[in-house]
């Protein structure tokens, strides 16, 4: 596996890789790597010649009260996992390289960006899609992986590369969880250990919700009501959002029919932790 740091430096690679005609995987990440994101790199070099992995903690989609210096980076332990799971290039480039002096350019989807976590954090899909845009002319991919664990950030990427007609095929991969439940995430780092108990609220909620479900409610309110129970049974949990939405609009709804998408964001503590899960009737 090679590390290359330089926007021209990958470029110049992927020119050659795409002169041989070989197709191109690519995972972009923001780094310190979990099963999560190994999951999508098994996924990448099980269906492409070239898997490229970027890591890149992307300063345009934290707002200015958020975690961007604080944001955990393991470069080594990255390269490593990167390396064992079969992965060929890792690009890794300096903010500065991405963003050039006087850089102003930015990529917006509209309609799907305002709610769920777009409603607290006003800016973060334009900086996720300017940087995934950015990545994708330098990476050039075939087929670009993306984790359901982030569903809402899934759907606009999806959204972006239709509207503009770009050619990436654009794969979703389930959501990757420890033995307990706790969906992994790089921020799960800061949770301490009474907290990462508490966290455990996200997952159950949604268990509790699909048992619901299962049994024949169809109400999203009290539905909710059962989650929201749940969530705030933990001492340090603190709700952003718990919502119903249809999977493909991410227009809330207030019946469980056809594919709908429930979500949360939640803070345990000073950390900020999503989940989802889609249902399908
Ligand atoms: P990051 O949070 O590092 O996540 C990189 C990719 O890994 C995303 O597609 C995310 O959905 C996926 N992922 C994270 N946790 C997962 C889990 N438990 N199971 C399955 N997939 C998981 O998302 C970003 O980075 C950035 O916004 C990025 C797209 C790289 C743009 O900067």
């Amino acid at each position: 596996m090679e590390i290359i740091r330089s926007v021209d430096g990958i470029k110049e690679k992927i020119k050659q890789i795409k002169k041989n005609n070989k197709s191109i995987g690519f995972v972009p990440t923001m780094g310190f790597l979990h099963e999560g994101h190994l999951s999508l790199i098994s996924e990448a070099r099980a269906h492409n010649e070239i898997v490229v992995v970027s890591v890149f903690v992307n300063p345009t989609q934290f707002g200015p009260t958020e975690d961007f210096e604080n944001y955990p980076r393991n470069e080594e332990k990255d390269a490593e996992l990167c390396a064992k799971e079969g992965c060929d290039y890792m690009f890794i480039p300096e903010p500065s390289d991405m963003y050039r002096e006087g850089y102003n350019t930015y990529t917006e989807v509209f309609g799907l960006t305002e709610g769920l976590c777009g409603a607290t954090r006003p800016s973060h899909f334009r900086g996720v899609c300017t940087v995934v845009l950015k990545l994708f002319n330098i990476v050039k991919p075939d087929r670009a992986y993306f984790g359901q664990k982030d569903a809402q950030q899934f759907a606009v990427i999806k959204k972006m590369v239709f509207d503009i007609n770009l050619s990436v095929e654009v794969i979703g991969c389930p959501i990757v969880r420890e033995a307990d439940g706790l969906a992994m995430s790089s921020r799960n780092a800061y949770l301490s250990e009474c907290e990462r108990q508490e966290a455990l609220v996200l997952s159950s909620s949604l268990s509790r919700a699909k048992a619901l479900i299962e049994a024949g409610e169809r109400e999203a309110f009290t539905i909710k009501e059962e989650m929201i129970k749940i969530i705030n049974g933990s001492k340090s949990s603190n709700i952003d959002y718990v919502e119903f939405v249809d999977n493909r609009s991410l227009k809330p709804i207030t019946r469980v029919e056809g594919e709908v998408l429930i979500a949360m964001a939640v803070r345990i503590g000073k950390t900020r932790l999503i989940d989802n899960m889609v249902v399908n009737l």
